[in-house]
């Protein structure tokens, strides 16, 4: 059977497209949902691509994948700066991490630069747009065949 990875996205990231452009891009995360998978497909895994506003259904959904996930590629959105719930929640996952921003967090506003995430991750891209979860599955393949 096919290893899952789930693939988090938080707040406001279901306005990909329409919200800020000249900084978050064009691509929607209906099609980041479908490059991802695809390049999921390509490694021989699978996917489970969730996003949410609510810092509680993210933390519901760390829990979800501590059962179910090989792996997590996570965009915590706004609460990757301030979610200590969901920093505990993903320390309870013993699984690798993945953590990736489509913008470069540390060329913008100095509350972005600190991230709950990255301690726990294997690894973090950001400032490469969409192309980022593409990359992240790479890593995340790579990681999973060792
Ligand atoms: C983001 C960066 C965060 O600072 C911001 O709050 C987001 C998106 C990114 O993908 O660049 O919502 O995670």
């Amino acid at each position: 059977m096919s290893k899952l990875i789930y693939v988090l996205n938080g707040p406001n990231l279901n306005l990909l497209g329409q919200r800020e452009p000249e900084i978050y891009g064009t691509t929607t995360l209906a099609d980041i949902e479908r490059m991802v998978g695809d390049r999921a497909s390509s490694h021989g895994l699978k996917i489970s691509f969730h996003q949410s506003n609510h810092e509680g259904e993210l933390v519901d959904l760390c829990h979800q994948a501590r059962e179910k996930a090989a792996g997590l590629i996570v965009n915590l959105g706004a609460f990757t700066h301030t979610s200590i719930a969901i920093f505990d929640a993903l320390s309870a996952v013993d699984k690798p991490i993945i953590e990736v921003h489509l913008s470069n967090i540390y060329a913008r506003e100095s509350f972005r630069h600190k991230s709950y995430v990255s301690p726990l991750a294997r690894g973090v891209i950001c400032g490469l747009g969409a192309q980022g979860y593409q990359l992240a599955m790479d890593g995340m393949a790579e990681i999973l065949s060792k």
